[in-house]
């Protein structure tokens, strides 16, 4: 998304992406991981700052970005809010102009609120990459799950993928959603009961299963997803499926037996943190079929791809036309 007042571009959702443009920080993000762009790209960044500020916990995503903006000369400056002046009761936005003031090149921002971005992106006019905000959109783990997907099973045109759990108030699930909305994978289903994933949850073309074992039929990846509880109430928590993780793992846990029912040479996904015993078992997370920990390598990829399409001259051409 452009900022019109400034001309710079950034990163903040998949959303507002034209596909073209999806495309080509897919492919830019499949050259790093190829190791071609690696060396050619070394100080492309060398002399940018890079601001990251985390109003919500990460371990994954932060030293992802950390790691990206080192493997491309650039430094950053990782704000830690809890000992920041928000602790002396200054305004998130206050917070960032200020630091906005001292012109870094770019920010990283997660936040828990699904529409802090949003009024940022009106008061910047550095670059802004969206870390993760809310249950709205995770952009920079959609562009690396499709990484991982890319190159692990080649056209996404032709896959079926399944999305399995808490999709109501995953922002990972939200963007690839948006994601395939552009890109068109074969077939899309989401796996999960009522109360993480209601009749209506999106207009997007999807299927909704509420039956794990029918759901994962015949799929190629099967994406799971943690239980978001930071962001579903105390009471809906105490009640039926959520209250006891044994009875949701029989209902939605991914465990090898289940694994079965999909395609033979199915891969099994997960943003991570993953909470295991609840909604995969650890048969699976650690088995060949498992992507996990693929998709934290790729990560670095991805991100030092958004990097570069918002600082490289080169690489902001060739990515927003
Ligand atoms: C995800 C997130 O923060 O949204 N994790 C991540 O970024 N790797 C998923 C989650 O927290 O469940």
């Amino acid at each position: 998304m452009i900022n019109s007042a400034t001309a710079v571009h950034n990163f903040i959702g998949i959303a507002p992406l034209q596909t073209e443009q999806l495309r080509n920080l897919l492919t830019l993000s499949q050259e790093l991981a190829k190791g071609g762009g690696n060396a050619a790209y070394k100080n492309a960044l060398a002399n940018k700052a890079i601001v990251t500020l985390f109003y919500e916990p990460s371990t994954r995503t932060r030293s992802s970005f950390t790691l990206a903006a080192y493997r491309l000369g650039a430094r950053t400056l990782d704000i830690a809010p809890d000992n920041s002046s928000l602790e002396k009761g200054e305004t998130i936005l206050d917070t960032l102009v200020s630091l906005q003031a001292m012109n870094p090149d770019l920010f990283v921002v997660r936040h828990s609120g699904n529409d802090v971005i949003k009024q940022m992106l009106a008061r910047m006019h550095s670059p802004l990459v969206n870390a993760g905000d809310g249950s709205n959109e995770h952009p920079s783990q959609t562009l690396l799950d499709l990484l991982t997907i890319s190159l692990h099973k080649g056209d996404i045109s032709k896959l079926k993928i399944a999305l399995v759990g808490d999709i109501a108030h995953s922002r990972v699930a939200r963007s690839f959603i948006h994601a395939m909305d552009k890109l068109r994978c074969a077939e899309l289903r989401l796996i999960g009961p009522e109360a993480l994933l209601p009749d209506n949850f999106c207009e997007s073309d999807v299927i909704i299963e509420r039956d794990m074992d029918k759901g994962l039929a015949g799929v190629d990846i099967i994406m799971m997803l943690r239980i978001q509880k930071e962001r579903i109430e105390e009471a809906k928590q105490q009640g039926g499926l959520l209250a006891n993780p044994d009875d949701y793992f029989k209902l939605y846990g991914l465990s090898p037996k289940r694994l079965q029912l999909a395609n033979p040479d199915a891969l099994v996904m997960h943003p991570g943190p993953i909470n295991r015993g609840v909604e995969i078992s650890s048969e699976v997370a650690d088995s060949p079929s498992s992507l996990i920990l693929k998709q934290i390598e790729y990560g670095v990829f991805a991100r030092m791809a958004i990097f570069l399409s918002l600082l490289d001259d080169e690489c902001i051409k060739r990515v927003w036309g």
